[in-house]
């Protein structure tokens, strides 16, 4: 064992501060996803945490060195905030990162919008992230860099990483293959940024592969895909598949203290009937997870099958991200004008079909509505991982729900006992949700037992602890104790 300190590095803060709308300052978390899921990890190790400081009141509250003690009620450990002039959000969030880089990996070439000044803030602003990494770090140091806002920042990093310490990122979102990436004119570069790491990480196997394919087209590196290195720089650098978990025990008691009592308040704030089945969506509007294709395939169910008329209500919750982003509206818009579509088509005076749930949840409301929902239905067109699969899983104390899980999130690797749906036809998906409803409750509970286990056996501690393990030296292990 040894006893290293972590300094993560992410685009999105853990903590934001925000000025009330009496003047005061307040403390917003992120609900899901993966800063809240990442936070935890940090707290046990004590470590660092640098982020970009977008909230109104961040400044207030961050010292001389641009850092701030967190959780606020309980310090644990230093956030170290990056200002951002709102030219360099424009280039570097919106631009290089949000209209380029992520409709890539997601296999969206044509979604892909190109302004000559993206890169060249998406490369400034990954230098100012790297050298407040430096900063930060000692030769005990593992620095650990999350996703694709960031391929860049590890070649500053390396020029000035103390002796000692170590360099890992991880890739939350599909890397594709090289015909799909070479779009982009600086390809190359991107790859070679991230090649300044000693380890790259991906969910799965798919990812790691195509990483490994691009990483063979540069002129100077030397792949070995069997044992997963490159060798560059007289270097080696290891690119593995680690797949990421969920903090199971927790979600599941939390879960567990969202009695049916709670559920039924909860459900009438929305009128919800608490006693009929619910489907439950999470996710955050984005193109890539299909809830226009999930609300047809609803519509062609409730078509085809009048007698759930009534007996079902899908509730989608959303939350909003990108919204300066064009694509982003419309397909806000897309979802509010298919819900009223549906809503007008079936609705009754004592029935809603589909309720939009827009409010922030807390943690136990989210995870209680989890518990309470019959089916969930995850159904993105391509999505890196996606969370809310094992999170609705973890959330499962009654072992009585089903999920339905497309064959184009990383997660369907391994929650093999879900009911496999092409979100691209409405026909199969419809059917898939009759299915499910109408499955046995033994055949439920086999399923929904085999499910949990997994995701509590490989949950996000073995994750921590697998990646970051393969940033030590050979036979010792990394501790997420702290
Ligand atoms: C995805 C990305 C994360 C990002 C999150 C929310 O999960 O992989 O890096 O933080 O979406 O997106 P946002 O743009 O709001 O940070």
């Amino acid at each position: 064992e040894t006893e290293r300190d972590l300094v993560v590095v992410s685009n999105r803060e853990p903590y934001q501060h925000e000025y009330d709308s009496d003047g005061s300052v307040v403390v917003e978390e992120p609900v899901g996803g993966l800063t809240a899921g990442l936070d935890p990890v940090v707290q046990k190790t004590q470590g660092d945490w640098v982020a970009w400081g977008d909230g109104d009141a961040d400044a207030v509250v961050t010292d001389d060195d641009d850092c701030v003690a967190v959780p606020p009620d309980d310090e644990r450990y230093t956030l170290r905030r990056v200002w951002l002039e709102d030219e360099e959000v424009e280039g570097y969030y919106y631009g290089y990162s949000n209209r380029v880089l992520w409709p890539l990996c997601h296999d969206l070439v044509d979604r892909v919008e190109m302004e000559p000044d993206y890169w060249d803030t998406y490369r400034s602003v990954n230098e100012s992230f790297g050298e407040a990494a430096v900063e930060r770090a000692t030769e005990n140091s593992t620095v650990w860099i999350q996703d694709y806002h960031f391929c860049l920042a590890p070649k500053t990093i390396r020029e000035s990483l103390p002796d000692g310490a170590s360099m890992v990122q991880f890739w939350h979102i599909p890397w594709p293959a090289w015909d799909t990436f070479r779009v982009v004119p600086h390809a190359e570069e991107l790859v070679e940024g991230l090649l300044s790491n000693d380890v790259v990480g991906f969910h799965i196997d798919r990812y790691r592969d195509n990483f490994l394919e691009c990483a063979a087209q540069l002129d100077d590196t030397r792949v070995d895909r069997d044992a997963g290195v490159v060798h560059v720089d007289g270097r080696t650098v290891e690119v593995g598949a680690f797949e990421m978990g969920v903090d199971a025990d927790r979600i599941a008691e939390t879960a567990e203290t969202f009695d049916h009592h709670a559920w039924a308040h909860l459900a009438g704030k929305y009128d919800i009937d608490p006693n009929i089945n619910v489907a439950v969506g999470v996710d955050r509007i984005d193109y890539t997870k299909g809830i226009p294709k999930r609300i047809d395939a609803l519509e062609q169910f409730w078509e085809e099958h009048p007698e759930w008329r009534g007996e079902l209500t899908f509730v989608q919750k959303s939350s909003h991200s990108r919204s300066q982003i064009p694509a982003y509206q419309r397909a806000a818009n897309e979802v509010e004008e298919a819900i009223e579509r549906v809503n007008d088509r079936f609705g009754t005076e004592d029935w809603q079909p589909i309720v939009h749930v827009d409010d922030h949840l807390s943690q136990r409301e989210l995870f209680g509505l989890y518990r309470h929902a019959d089916i969930a239905l995850v159904s993105p067109l391509r999505d890196g991982l996606n969370l809310v699969a094992k999170e609705y899983v973890a959330a499962q104390v009654e072992d009585d729900g089903v999920l339905l899980l497309s064959e184009f999130a990383g997660a369907h690797q391994t929650l093999d006992e879900a009911v496999t749906i092409n979100p691209y036809s409405p026909e199969g998906f419809a059917e898939a949700i009759h299915q499910s409803l109408s499955m046995t409750a033994v055949e439920r509970g086999r399923r929904m037992r085999s499910l949990r286990s997994v995701v509590t056996e490989h949950d996000l501690d073995d994750w921590v602890a697998e990646l970051l393990t393969a940033t030590v030296p050979d036979g010792e292990e990394f501790t997420v104790e702290g």
